[in-house]
């Protein structure tokens, strides 16, 4: 369907070797976006790109960078211009996750979240930004999290907490300075999922006694898997979503309405 059609379409997922980012820039490919991935480890990049080719025959281009190093997202653009011509498509799943109580929370460790989860995400947003609208169109996707709209009873996710809450307010900000320029900037805000941020969270607290809690305290009665991402992503890339700007979409099981 031409709505929801990728075709001729750029795409850079940053964190695209991680759990989401790889679903996300698989489900782009197979709507037909040219999709690239990058992030830090080369030999991730190498996997994720071998194993999108295995599951749906797409190739997918792949780069390194440093998402919390202005210099390297500069680079990072540069290099996918030159070798796609323009990027029409930001993903930004890059992300740490770490946790301690609030009232020994280390602050190098704060810092380092507020440097990747969100200066991260806004030199991302500046530059691809900034490329997106020499040409006048952009789509621009944040991947956030329930924990930027509630918190958790259990203790640990202050800098998290405070860093997804800031990435909801930088999307509305982009979505209405970009807006302008015919770039929609939105994110989407999953719930807790299986992938490499979450493996080891899942077993200290519990295994599958918390992968059975968890799914019980959702209205869909389940986990979330990579996948559910993947339908909002394909939307918010795409024309079907061209009047829809500074919005969170909750692929979240029904998380946030029962709160
Ligand atoms: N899994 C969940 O339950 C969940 C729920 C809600 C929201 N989210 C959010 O979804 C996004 C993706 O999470 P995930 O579960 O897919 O985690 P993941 O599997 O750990 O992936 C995170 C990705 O971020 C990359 N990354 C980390 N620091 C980076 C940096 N400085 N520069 C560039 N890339 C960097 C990692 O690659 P390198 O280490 O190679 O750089 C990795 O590819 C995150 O923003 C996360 O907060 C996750």
């Amino acid at each position: 369907m031409e709505l929801f059609s990728l075709a001729g379409k750029n795409a850079v997922v940053v964190g695209g070797a991680g759990g989401l980012g790889q679903a996300i820039a698989q489900g782009l490919a197979e709507a037909g976006a040219k999709v690239a991935i990058a992030s830090r480890k080369e030999e991730s990049l190498i996997r994720a790109a071998a194993e999108i080719k295995e599951a749906c025959g797409k190739d997918v281009s792949w780069y390194t960078v440093d998402a919390s190093n202005e210099e390297s997202v500069q680079a990072l653009v540069a290099a996918t211009v030159k070798d796609m011509g323009q990027v029409d498509i930001l993903v930004n799943s890059q992300g740490l996750n770490k946790k301690f109580p609030a009232q020994d929370f280390d602050m190098a460790v704060f810092q380092q979240m507020l440097s990747v989860n969100v200066a991260g995400v806004m030199m991302c947003c500046k530059h691809f930004g900034k490329q997106m609208m020499e040409h006048g169109y952009g789509k621009i996707i944040n991947v956030s999290s329930v924990r930027g709209k509630i918190a958790t009873r259990a203790p640990g996710n202050a800098a998290y907490c405070s860093t997804k809450g800031a990435v909801d307010m930088m999307t509305r900000q982009l979505a209405s300075e970009f807006g302008p320029h015919g770039i929609t900037v939105n994110a989407i805000a999953p719930t807790v999922t299986e992938t490499p941020m979450m493996t080891a969270v899942i077993e200290q607290r519990g295994g599958d006694a918390y992968r059975k809690q968890q799914a019980e305290a959702l209205p869909m009665r389940r986990m979330a898997v990579p996948r559910d991402c993947v339908g909002p992503a394909v939307f918010l890339a795409s024309p079907a979503s061209d009047f829809v700007t500074g919005n969170i979409i909750y692929p979240d099981g029904g998380l946030t309405a029962v709160g």
